[in-house]
């Protein structure tokens, strides 16, 4: 029966190769151009400049020790080459990032580090892995924008992609610290965002104090008179100016074979496996278009190492150590509600995605190779992942949460109970329980491939990198106006 299933195949597959020369599947596909960019992709230089500096500076952390660029390193595919990135508190880029002793860190950022590639298109209408800052379709908020920050989210955002820049500089884990630590991790406890004691005017106040931000802000915006006129919603827009056009990265040789439908500019490998991702391997289904995503949600059968989101009422890890913890992250369900919505999370453009590893939104796979055999059969992989050959940093000094809102505090964990703690960002993955409510949300079908066929799929995958994006260390600023390190 086997056998005979696998003729069948050959047969298809063997059919479509030679149906490639007749009609492309990338036919309805139409080169990157300025239009698909918001501002056709022309952002004024003084803002680009600015974002530039603001991206590299520490200055917009609560405890002045983190900068976006430590987490999306223009060296490092616009990510941090770690799994699960080690947010503020931390020390170090890159795969040598560390705890540091006697600087308490609340665990690992619950999700990958995401790429930066292209999102200054309009088709990116949501961002994050979940989606949960959007476009507004109904035009139901003032900003035009759906956020976590929901009616505190100010007007003047220029787009999403600026609106998104408004939220590492709130997050515990991320930037802004704990509360009791800086006047802004207090204002981000207390939930106070917008106002004038809000979390984002104070961090405008300190660039307000800094003479050559108030040039630099001035320069990019001739709506500010004077240095109390700049707010963080000027700081979003030229971050997201910078991102747009640093980021943006149309010199793969797929670019180069769309522009000129000149099959020379891929490697025989790259247009085999360009015909089985647009075609039998069913790719394209969700990776569609020019940038490979659809812009949706699905649920895959990802493997989830991690602290997960506090979803999900699953007590074994709690039962087990004594730790808090609801460890799922049910993705796009937790934006919209809805329990078909669990364990969807947006498809990624697959642009430069030879660049950007570990890949999946937990950083789960070390290696593009296994990324793609997990789609082949999505339940399998994920019932063979073994989360112990993953590579994490020990936490040495972590601290633990005790309560939300306004009563949240902290305390050290117990130093002799670490190792239970450690527990908690592979227990997913451990748990038969979790892992069954992960495999019974997949919703990709397992396709048949051949080894050889895998390899022209990774071929293909490598033609969407752009050359230059493998080292943009032209983008590092020497120094930033806050005078705070720039290099580590
Ligand atoms: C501690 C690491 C860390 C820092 C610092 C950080 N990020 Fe991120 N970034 C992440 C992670 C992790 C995600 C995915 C989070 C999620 O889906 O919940 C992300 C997502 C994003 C996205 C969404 C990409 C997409 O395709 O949806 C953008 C844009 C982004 N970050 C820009 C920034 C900017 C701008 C800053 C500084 C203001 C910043 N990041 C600081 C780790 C970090
Ligand atoms: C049913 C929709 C769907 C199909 C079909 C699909 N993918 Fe995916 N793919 C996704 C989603 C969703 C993710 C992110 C999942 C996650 O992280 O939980 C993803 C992630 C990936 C990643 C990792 C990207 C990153 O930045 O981490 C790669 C590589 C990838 N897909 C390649 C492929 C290839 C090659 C095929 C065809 C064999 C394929 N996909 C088919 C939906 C799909």
């Amino acid at each position: 029966m086997l056998r005979y299933w696998l003729i069948g195949l050959t047969l298809v597959v063997t059919a479509s190769t030679i149906s490639i020369a007749l009609y492309d599947p990338t036919d309805g596909i139409r080169p990157v151009e300025d239009a698909d960019f918001y501002k056709n992709g022309r952002y004024p230089e003084a803002q680009v400049r600015l974002g530039n500096l603001l991206f590299f500076d520490k200055i917009l952390s609560g405890n002045k020790n983190i900068a976006c660029v430590t987490c999306h390193q223009p060296t490092l595919g616009t990510s941090d080459a770690l799994a699960l990135p080690l947010g503020e508190g931390a020390a170090g880029l890159g795969r040598e990032r560390r705890v540091v002793a006697d600087t308490p860190l609340l665990g690992r950022v619950p999700r990958n580090s995401q790429a930066l590639y292209f999102l200054g298109a309009r088709e990116f209408s949501s961002l994050f892995h979940d989606g949960r800052v959007e476009v507004d379709p109904n035009g139901n908020w003032e900003s035009g924008f759906w956020s976590p920050a929901r009616e505190q989210l100010p007007a003047g955002l220029d787009n999403v992609l600026a609106v998104q820049a408004m939220f590492p500089v709130l997050s515990d884990i991320e930037m802004v610290g704990h509360k009791g630590e800086n006047p802004v991790a207090t204002a981000v406890a207390l939930d106070k965002l917008a106002g004038p004691d809000g979390a984002w005017a104070l961090l405008a106040r300190r660039l307000q104090a800094i003479p050559d931000y108030v040039d630099l802000f001035q320069a990019a915006y001739p709506d500010i008179a004077n240095p109390e006129d700049i707010t963080f919603v000027h700081a979003a827009n030229a971050i997201a100016a910078f991102e747009a056009t640093a980021f943006r990265a149309d010199g793969s040789p797929f670019d180069r074979y769309l522009k000129t439908r000149d099959p020379g500019h891929l490697t025989r490998a790259a247009r085999r496996g360009m015909a089985l991702f647009y075609g039998p391997a069913g790719c394209s289904d969700c990776h569609s278009g020019k940038f490979q995503t659809d812009q949706k949600f699905h649920a895959i059968a990802m493997p989830q190492i991690g602290p997960g989101k506090n979803d999900g009422w699953d007590r074994s890890y709690w039962r087990a150590t004594g730790f808090a913890g609801r460890l799922e992250d049910h993705g796009r369900g937790r934006v919209t509600g809805r329990a078909e919505d669990n364990l969807r999370f947006r498809t990624p453009s697959l642009r430069n995605v030879e660049l950007t590893g570990p890949w999946g939104h937990a950083g789960a796979y070390a290696t593009l190779e296994d990324t793609v055999r997990h789609h082949l059969d999505p339940v399998g992989a994920l019932d063979r992942y073994d989360p112990a050959r993953l590579e994490l940093a020990a936490l040495g000094t972590v601290i633990e949460q005790t309560a939300m809102g306004s009563r949240l505090e902290h305390r050290p964990v117990n130093p002799a109970r670490i190792a239970d703690y450690e527990k908690r960002d592979r227990w997913v993955q451990q748990s038969p329980a979790l892992r069954q409510t992960i495999a019974a949300a997949n919703q990709l079908d397992p396709v048949r491939l051949t080894d050889d066929q895998v390899d022209d799929l990774v071929a293909f995958l490598k033609a969407l990198t752009d050359p230059r994006s493998r080292d943009q260390s032209n983008l590092i600023p020497s120094r930033v106006p806050s005078g705070l390190p720039v290099a580590d």
